[in-house]
């Protein structure tokens, strides 16, 4: 039987706990696609890492397993005219420019075994301090704030530079590449890109903006590496893969079915679903709850320093020659997470679906709240020692109290970011965007609606962060006449329509149980010295 030929834009969408190649049609029907999970591994309390080498292994799979799919629907591979890539952000590789092999397994954005790294570097930044682009040295009582002006981040666990400088520091063969200048770091895109575009023979070692901007080492006004940065965290700029935009034909896939297929989109994953979204202007905000839960709202061409607990980061860059447009996030390191824990750690569900029927059972949480702080907490609280804590406990508890304080843990935290988007934006979003797999449950999007006091808009087709990707890479080979910088050509893609969820809650009872979890954050906060 001879295929048709038809006009398709591949992703390759690796998060953190599976990969996935989904094959877009230009209304952003998915016309075929093949996903695949990956090995986790979490070897001493607090550590959390990944192979690389198993990163692209399972990538290539997606990919072949995508065209065979493809094939089965009755088209030739010849119709997929370029492809996109995005990535669970920050979790950092390192490999050896000689043989393009990992020097070590690369520690996953969710690690917290980095906590003392942060000590130091924050006890460096009080004591020598760091210079400013003016030459400068600034030193003070900013603590881990202080590089929020250059990077728009805070010292954290969750950032790239605090986990390279940690492997330097404790795996002799990473340490001996630094010093002969044999090492090479990435982010998963970069890691991605340079095998798939041909390794150690002639892969290209680039990083997009948006994931440059979670190292800790952009300046994030200029989209370069910030010299006094590197000099902070004792790294050599050698090492470092060259910024480029998140649309633009970088390479071309060097082996496999796809061969020769150009990839001209790069952008991490959070980012991929505010593009796939169609978030493109200031103001526009979307939450995708998978394994973390990620809010970005999009604050266009100025970056908004955050005096709040969000970070500043690059939403997307459209062309080389485009200005940058920003966004402020609000990161929460464990949604789906805490479902899997129920499943594999406490055996209190078969399947993370179940979580739902386990809630239902009950109307409330029986006063039992849940700081789901298992690598400490991210935004807006950035404390690396926060304890995981179970409070409001009785002998009325039963397992389903404990699943809704679960899914409640999540709505208290999307609330936590909002509030600080308001103080730092002045914008009070009256509804939200939500995508990810742990939105497929309609409790969740209830609970979230009630607690958080704000319209729950949950899109029929939440495949959000390969879409992002692929109208990524559709325009800059201008496909279909996409354009990311003209939204109004992206008007007609993804018309599915969504479903909201309104709040149905008293509001005396949402601020009740609200200053229940502000009494509950306040004894986890400081669990650990
Ligand atoms: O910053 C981490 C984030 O990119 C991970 O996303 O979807 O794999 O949980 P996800």
């Amino acid at each position: 039987m001879s295929l048709k030929q038809g006009e398709f834009v591949g992703a390759l969408d690796c998060g953190t706990t599976s990969s996935r190649f989904i094959i877009f049609d230009q209304y952003a029907n998915i016309v075929a696609q093949h996903q695949q999970e990956f090995p986790q591994y979490y070897d001493h309390p607090g550590w959390h890492d990944h192979d690389a080498d198993e990163l692209t292994k399972v990538c290539d799979d997606c990919i072949e397993g995508g065209v065979k799919e493809l094939a089965a629907q009755g088209y030739a591979k010849e119709s997929i005219k370029v492809i996109g890539i995005t990535n669970q952000r920050e979790t950092t590789v390192a490999w050896s420019r000689s043989t393009g092999k990992p020097l070590c397994k690369a520690i996953v954005w969710d690690d917290s075994r980095t906590k003392h790294t942060v000590a130091i570097f924050e006890h460096k930044l009080r004591d020598v301090g760091i210079e400013t682009p003016s030459g400068e040295i600034k030193k003070g009582e900013e603590g881990i704030d202080a590089l929020r002006e250059l990077t728009g981040l805070p010292l954290s666990t969750y950032f790239s530079a605090i986990k390279l400088r940690w492997m330097i520091d404790n795996y002799p063969n990473v340490k001996e590449a630094h010093e002969a200048d044999d090492l090479l770091l990435g982010t998963v895109e970069s890691w991605l890109v340079y095998t798939l575009t041909g390794g150690v023979k002639n892969g290209l070692h680039v990083t997009d903006v948006t994931n440059a901007s979670r190292t800790l080492l952009m300046n994030l006004h200029t989209l370069e590496w910030a010299p006094q940065l590197l000099k902070f965290f004792d790294l050599r700029p050698s090492i470092l893969p060259k910024i480029v935009s998140s649309s633009e034909i970088y390479g071309s896939l060097a082996s496999g079915s796809l061969k020769g297929v150009k990839i001209a989109g790069l952008v991490g994953d959070q980012q991929g679903a505010l593009v796939g979204n169609k978030c493109l202007k200031e103001g526009e905000a979307k939450c995708t709850y998978g394994t973390g839960a990620f809010l970005l709202f999009t604050t266009g061409a100025d970056v908004v320093k955050s005096k709040n607990g969000l970070i500043g980061t690059v939403a997307y860059q459209a062309s080389p020659n485009s200005k940058p447009v920003y966004a402020l996030e609000g990161s929460i390191s464990v949604a789906g997470s805490a479902i899997k824990w129920l499943r594999d750690s406490m055996g209190l569900i078969q399947s993370a679906g179940e979580v739902n029927d386990l809630a239902a059972k009950e109307k409330d949480s029986g006063g039992v709240y849940f700081v789901t702080a298992f690598s400490g907490l991210l935004a807006p609280y950035w404390d690396p020692g926060a304890g995981g804590l179970l409070i409001g406990l009785s002998s009325y508890t039963n397992p389903s109290h404990i699943a809704r304080a679960t899914l409640e843990a999540n709505a208290f935290q999307t609330r936590a970011i909002i509030e600080s988007m308001r103080l730092d934006s002045g914008v009070d979003l009256k509804h939200l965007k939500v995508d990810g797999g742990m939105t497929n449950g309609d409790l969740v999007m209830k609970i979230l609606a009630d607690l958080g006091g704000f319209d729950v808009v949950r899109p029929e087709m939440r495949e959000s962060t390969a879409l992002g990707s692929a109208l990524l890479a559709g325009s800059a080979i201008n496909l279909y006449g996409w354009d990311i910088s003209k939204p109004e050509t992206l008007e007609y893609v993804n018309t599915k329509g969504s479903t909201t969820f309104e709040p149905k809650m008293d509001e005396a009872l949402r601020e009740k149980m609200w200053r229940g979890w502000q009494k509950a954050i306040t004894r986890s906060i400081g669990w650990e010295e």
